[in-house]
């Protein structure tokens, strides 16, 4: 028997990089093709215990580089794509936009005419439930699969644009297609440019940690571990042209956040500082997950468990953080953010 051919865009990021090890450990019988364009945002010192094995291999381009990508389909002939690559960060398409359009609205959209040509089975697009707009703090209101696209900030505009073609690719092309949309993932590999890693590694360093306006928005975070089951469990048993939404009904508060992880490293809420607000920042995030928990799927981590094993692995992978905190970030870090 052939055996099935998988393509993971942005497989050196965190959720892509988790969904590869993921899938490496669940299906050996797959062929795990990861393609990353290695932006700031991607490394590959996640797979090195991985990186020689004979059905992993890793193809360093960009999606959005037509000629490329329409001609590795063509060789390869992938049966399954799960599409994560995107540039992430909110901050970051608030400062400079534009790379976000081309990464991840046109560099969707070659993929999709890729998918098209080399008539894949399925192509699952990971979005996000940032796409949906804000929730007032009111908590009887869910984002649900019906909910109307409201992006705010440039990133959820670009992702809810690329959802956009997806869903145009398989009502015009019958393209097989999946879209999930999750909420704010924590774990491993997570980049220390986002609220949780940011944390952790500062209060290690005792550093001051920058706190966006009051501290009271709220984000429902997911461990990633639960995230690739949902795309695993999508990936094979999802009706073609649905909609996913993904999330364990684990809200927080900023501040809530920030606070468990100062108190478990046993240091002082003198580290927090408020900073000046993001520009548009949404209130709160909370997802129904009801349509996947009906195909099958629950989370397994509470929050307290997840955070505390998180901080357990940011402890013993500091060479992993420090090498990026010390590089290039540092510029980034400095004109984000004034703190004392
Ligand atoms: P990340 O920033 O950690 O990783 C993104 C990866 O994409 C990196 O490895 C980067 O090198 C790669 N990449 C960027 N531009 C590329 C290009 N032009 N061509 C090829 N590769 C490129 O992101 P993440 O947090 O792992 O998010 C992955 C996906 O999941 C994104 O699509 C994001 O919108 C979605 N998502 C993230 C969250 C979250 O909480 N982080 C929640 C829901 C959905
Ligand atoms: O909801 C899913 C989304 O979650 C994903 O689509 C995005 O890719 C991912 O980056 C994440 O977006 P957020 O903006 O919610 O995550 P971030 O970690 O940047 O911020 C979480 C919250 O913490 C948010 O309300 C802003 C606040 N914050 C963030 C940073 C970086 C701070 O207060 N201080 C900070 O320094």
């Amino acid at each position: 028997m052939t055996k099935k051919k998988l393509l993971i865009t942005g497989g050196a990021g965190f959720i892509g990089g988790n969904f590869v090890q993921y899938m490496i450990n669940n299906y050996p019988d797959y062929e795990i093709y990861n393609l990353d364009l290695l932006t700031y945002a991607g490394d590959l010192i996640k797979h090195s215990e991985i990186q020689d094995m004979d059905n992993y291999h890793f193809i360093k381009a960009d999606i959005s580089d037509r000629q490329t990508i329409i001609s590795l389909f063509d060789k390869e002939k992938f049966d399954f794509v799960v599409h994560f690559a995107a540039e992430s960060h909110v901050d970051r398409s608030i400062t400079d936009p534009e790379i976000f359009i081309k990464t991840n609205v046109l560099g969707t959209q070659v993929l999709l005419d890729a998918a098209k040509q080399s008539k894949v089975e399925k192509f699952l697009h990971v979005s996000t439930d940032e796409v949906y707009g804000e929730l007032d703090f009111d908590p009887s209101e869910f984002f649900t699969e019906d909910t109307p696209l409201a992006p705010n900030s440039p990133y959820s505009a670009s992702k809810a644009s690329s959802d956009l073609l997806v869903r145009a690719y398989h009502e015009t092309y019958n393209l097989p297609i999946n879209i999930t949309r999750c909420s704010n993932n924590y774990g491993p590999y997570h980049f220390p440019e986002k609220l949780i890693p940011l944390t952790i590694s500062r209060v290690l360093n005792n550093e001051k940690v920058p706190v966006y306006g009051d501290g009271k928005n709220i984000r429902d975070w997911l461990h990633v571990y639960d995230h690739c089951a949902a795309i695993d469990l999508v990936l094979h048993k999802g009706v073609n042209g649905e909609v996913y939404n993904v999330g364990g009904h684990n809200e927080k508060t900023n501040l809530e956040v920030v606070e468990t992880i100062i108190e478990e490293l046993g240091k002082s809420d003198n580290l927090i500082q408020f900073v000046e607000d993001r520009l548009g920042h949404d209130k709160r995030y909370a997802i129904d997950p009801t349509k996947l928990e009906k195909l099958g799927w629950k989370p397994t981590y509470n929050f307290e468990t997840g955070i505390a094993q998180t901080i357990q692995w940011y402890l013993k992978n500091e060479d992993w953080w420090n090498q990026i905190i010390s590089g290039e970030y540092k510029d980034y870090f400095k004109n984000q953010y004034s703190l004392d």
